[in-house]
């Protein structure tokens, strides 16, 4: 059954039961209310505001999975929940809270649903499939990544964003804006490695005039330009130890102080970090403050590395090859299959960009339509080892015996595991299933 909402109106679909003085208080401020089964299809008609709201409050979790169903066929369709006051971000939280706008807990504050209604009304929900579409990948890892960054990107905390060079540490921090409700304000990116090191704090944090030789004028810094958005600070290891003092001031007080001044000024931002750098060896080395540290790894986004991705190498490889082609002559339109196994077995150092630059170059040289291992630059390669580090010439037993080691090590701490074995998490989880490592019980 369809629930088909009037011509232009705004309703909603409330999956669960509505109470008298709810309905009414909705009916009074411009909503329908329409009561919806679980296993109901949505019928929309264009120029309809349309809204689903998932009331939880009796407890009732069975029609869950069908509505997360529902919920991704209609992507566009703004969620909201109404969860029971106990319900946080517990194991045995349904994915499907992860495509709501706004989760309010029970007893329902009706003002506040109203508030939270206009808000969506407002501000149009983007289509997080189309964002996510930058990011490419259907692998498992990648897949995992996009879960995260859904969730990631509505909490307003940082993220530092790891991963080795080219693995798309900057497009994540691109889809977290977009995705996030400051999308309309402004993405300021500074790569913390590239600025003169004398000009670091003013760059940032802006001087008054006369701070320093040549400050001949005041000076807002990035982060009271981007007010009321998000600073993405690239190659976070490289930033000078005085930067980073003023930095923990942002994230802690939201207030910058220009050079030259005492006086603080608020700034409303929200800071996204990256780094192909071991950080917490950097805070060992005494490198990197520890609690600026902690303040940034709040929420932990790890890319990849590209190998770990199976067959998003191909996808990729289409889709760059498809991008070079709109803009450029070529004969080439696709690969060969002994290109794609290639591919498919090198251990990709440069991961994406090196990717995208072994493909352009093919494009340019191609001989025929289809691309050889050659042109690639991967004829002669024999499969280069799967990247696993230490593990690849281990033996099955010996590398049991190893990820058991040093997981224990670690006092199977996963992160210090994959660090030692120089492998990512996500192999170490694979691992664990491999070898059947039950990790809740080891520990
Ligand atoms: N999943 C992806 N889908 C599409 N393009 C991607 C993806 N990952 C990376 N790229 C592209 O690969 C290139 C490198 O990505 P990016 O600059 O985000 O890497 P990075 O991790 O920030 O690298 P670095 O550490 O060197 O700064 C960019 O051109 C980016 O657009
Ligand atoms: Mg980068």
């Amino acid at each position: 059954m369809a629930v088909v909402p009037a011509l232009s109106t705004q309703c909603v679909i409330w999956f669960g039961k509505p109470k008298r003085h709810e309905r009414a208080a909705l009916g009074a401020a411009g909503w329908q209310v329409r009561a919806a089964r679980s296993d109901d299809g949505i019928g929309l008609r264009a120029g309809d505001t349309v809204v689903g709201l998932l009331d939880l409050r009796d407890g009732s979790h069975g029609c869950l999975d069908r509505l997360e169903r529902l919920a991704r066929e209609h992507d566009y369709l703004s969620l909201l929940a109404v969860v029971p006051a106990a319900t946080g971000p517990s194991p045995t939280r349904h994915p499907i809270l992860d495509h709501c706008a706004a989760i309010l807990t029970a007893p329902l504050d009706v003002p506040r649903l109203i508030q939270a209604l206009g808000r969506l009304v407002r501000e149009p929900r983007v289509d997080p499939a189309h964002a996510l579409g930058s990011l490419i990948g259907a692998s498992p890892p990648m897949r995992d990544i996009h879960a995260t960054i859904r969730k990631f990107a509505p909490v307003d905390l940082p993220v530092l964003i790891t991963g080795d060079t080219g693995t798309g540490k900057d497009v994540a921090a691109r889809v977290l804006h977009e995705l996030s409700a400051r999308r309309r304000a402004r993405f300021a990116a500074v790569n913390c490695g590239a600025l003169a090191p004398n000009l670091v704090q003013s760059e940032l944090f802006g001087h008054e005039r006369g701070a320093f030789t040549g400050a001949n004028a005041r000076r807002a810094g990035l982060f009271e330009t981007a007010d009321g958005g998000t600073v993405f600070l690239d190659e976070i290891g490289d930033l000078p130890l005085e930067a980073q003092t003023n930095l923990l001031r942002v994230l802690q007080d939201h207030s910058v102080q220009r050079v030259g001044s005492h006086e603080s000024i608020p700034v409303d931002v929200r800071v996204l970090a990256a780094t192909n750098r071991d950080l917490e060896a950097a805070v060992a080395a005494g490198k990197f403050r520890e609690d600026l540290f902690y303040r940034l790894n709040v929420l932990r986004l790890h890319m990849p590395p590209l190998r770990e991705r199976g067959a998003d190498i191909l996808l990729l490889a289409s889709h760059f090859l498809n991008a070079y082609r709109d803009k450029n002559p070529t004969r080439a339109r696709a690969f060969s299959s002994s290109a794609q196994q290639a591919m498919l077995g090198f251990a990709w150092p440069g991961h994406v960009r090196e990717l995208i630059n072994r493909v352009q170059r093919a494009a340019v040289i191609a001989e025929g339509e289809l691309i050889a291992p050659e042109e690639l630059g991967l004829c002669g390669h024999p499969p280069e080892p799967a990247g696993d580090g230490a593990l690849d010439t281990a033996r099955e037993s010996a590398e049991r015996e190893t990820i058991l080691n040093c997981l224990r090590e670690s006092g199977f701490n996963i992160s210090e595991t994959a660090r030692r074995l120089k492998v990512s998490r996500v192999t170490i989880y694979r691992l664990c299933r491999k070898h059947a490592l039950d990790l809740a019980r080891l520990r």
